[in-house]
């Protein structure tokens, strides 16, 4: 529907921005930090663009009380990041590291001395690399009290000022990246291993949410989904099956185990007949009954529009990281789904499509299926950047967050109850598979694929923009 008059954002709406410890702290084998799967995978030739890594990343781990003053100066009202899990256990699940610890307190301390509201996450893909090697890491049922080993560990040392907490970040994409397409840790394509570690990380992730509540801690907590809406191309029946059969295989499937308990019947039936189904035992319902959360993150990037796709069609496709526009092939399911050009919609120079009104429509459906709270933890536009005498004139990431930030409005007016925006992300950071020169944040850093140079911050022109749409609580969107 059109709104004849747009409701306002909540007075308390958490007006943020997010990184992962990977993507920016560096200093990855400092103060006692192990290794973890990402520091070993990102040295295996041809894994990454152009070879990069996290060794530095942009240095936040050494100045982030430098970005935490330019989030200061910008009045921003939450960051996300992740907490390193090898910075805590590095070596093994009995013993922590203090200086790791240490570290988070620093950066919560300062945080929260610039009314910044930390927002916490606990796991942004990087399981110290000893669980992998001892157990192989997701795919043992070990990782479920490992898992909630550390997570309590977390939540006893920074539950007195952390109020929000991310369980899992996009379960969906560490598990199909690393089990089936290969192109993330451990590097598997293996589809019946892959919803086995899916169904490990499920109760995991339910798990440490029980013991988050069992702590009796006065927060929130959930976990953060990569949602893209499916779209039917067209309004043929078979289409419109194929955007069913998407949704449930590529978002329900996960969302419904967050916040109910339990998998939906299609695509479970469709693991039976193809003999993929994951071993359960009973106890993991109750498990996962008792761990909904108390608000669904959502990270949104872009819808996704499919059609119908025959038992012989097509397979894996092959994602755009190397910034030249077309260069995606499209891939699906054969007999479920798969995915085609939306002729309606921009694409960035990574192929991702541009779509403000599909983050309202995903905001929508969960509203609808699961009727809980949302946390948007992650939107934002990945492009080239140009640093012009100390400028940076990114008037395409205003106009990108605008129209989404606009969206959220949108279903807010709707009814949708939404915690808050965190953009992705807020420095430059490294983009997991596209290098450097892929770049998200409001704050430029200075460094490319060859060099970290100088890692010096410049603000570019949607720092100022954030700024004023924080100071005006969205009413100049
Ligand atoms: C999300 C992740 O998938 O998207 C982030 O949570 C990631 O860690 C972001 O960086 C953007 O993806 P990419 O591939 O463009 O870096």
């Amino acid at each position: 529907m059109q709104h004849k008059k747009m409701k306002d954002f909540p007075e308390d709406f958490l007006w943020g921005s997010a990184s992962a410890a990977y993507q920016v702290e560096g200093a990855w084998d400092e103060d006692g930090k192990g290794a973890s799967v990402w520091d070993t995978f990102v040295r295996i030739p041809g894994k990454t663009f152009k070879g990069t890594n996290g060794d530095v990343a942009v240095d936040h781990y050494h100045r982030f009380k430098e970005d935490v003053a330019l989030m200061a100066e910008q009045g921003l009202k939450a960051y996300r990041f992740s907490i390193a899990w090898s910075r805590i256990f590095p070596h093994n699940m009995n013993e922590t590291n203090e200086k790791g610890l240490q570290f988070y307190d620093d950066l919560i301390d300062e945080l929260l001395a610039n009314q910044i509201e930390p927002v916490v996450t606990l796991y942004h893909w990087d399981i110290p690399q000893y669980l992998q090697d001892e157990y192989l890491g997701w795919e043992s049922r070990q990782i479920i009290e490992d898992f909630t080993t550390y997570a309590e560990a977390v939540f006893r040392r920074y539950g007195d000022r952390v109020k929000y907490w991310v369980s899992l970040n996009e379960q969906n994409i560490f598990i199909s990246h690393g089990y089936m397409m290969a192109t993330h840790p451990p590097a598997v394509k293996d589809p019946k291993r892959m919803y086995q570690a899916n169904h490990h990380a499920n109760v995991a992730n339910a798990a440490a949410i029980n013991k988050y509540r069992s702590l009796g801690m006065d927060g929130q907590i959930g976990p953060s989904f990569a949602y893209s809406p499916g779209y039917p191309i067209d309004a043929r029946p078979e289409n419109i099956l194929a955007a069913e059969n998407f949704d449930e295989m590529n978002a329900y499937f996960w969302m419904d185990v967050y916040a109910k308990g339990e998998y939906p019947t299609a695509i479970w039936n469709w693991l039976e007949e193809n003999d993929l189904q994951p071993e359960i035992r009973p106890e993991d319902f109750k498990i996962l009954k008792a761990g909904k959360p108390d608000f669904m993150g959502v990270n949104y990037y872009q819808t996704s529009t499919v059609a119908a796709n025959p038992l012989d069609g097509v397979g894996i496709g092959t994602p755009n990281y190397s910034g030249e526009k077309g260069s995606t092939k499209r891939g699906g399911i054969p007999g479920v789904f798969k995915e085609v050009l939306n002729p309606f919609v921009e694409k960035t120079n990574w192929d991702w499509v541009i779509d403000p009104l599909g983050l309202r429509i995903a905001l929508r459906r969960i509203n609808s299926r699961y009727g809980l709270p949302i946390l948007i933890t992650e939107n934002g536009l990945g492009e080239y950047d140009k640093l012009e005498e100390g400028q940076i004139h990114d008037q395409y990431r205003i106009d990108y967050l605008n129209d989404h930030a606009k969206a959220v409005q949108e279903a807010i007016t709707d009814g949708v109850k939404v915690l808050g925006y965190c953009t992705w992300s807020y420095t430059d950071l490294l983009s997991w598979l596209n290098g450097y020169q892929k770049r998200y944040g409001f704050v430029y850093v200075d460094r490319d694929e060859e060099s970290p140079k100088e890692l010096k911050r410049y603000k570019k022109a949607s720092y100022y923009w954030y700024k004023e749409v924080i100071e005006q609580n969205g009413k100049n969107l």
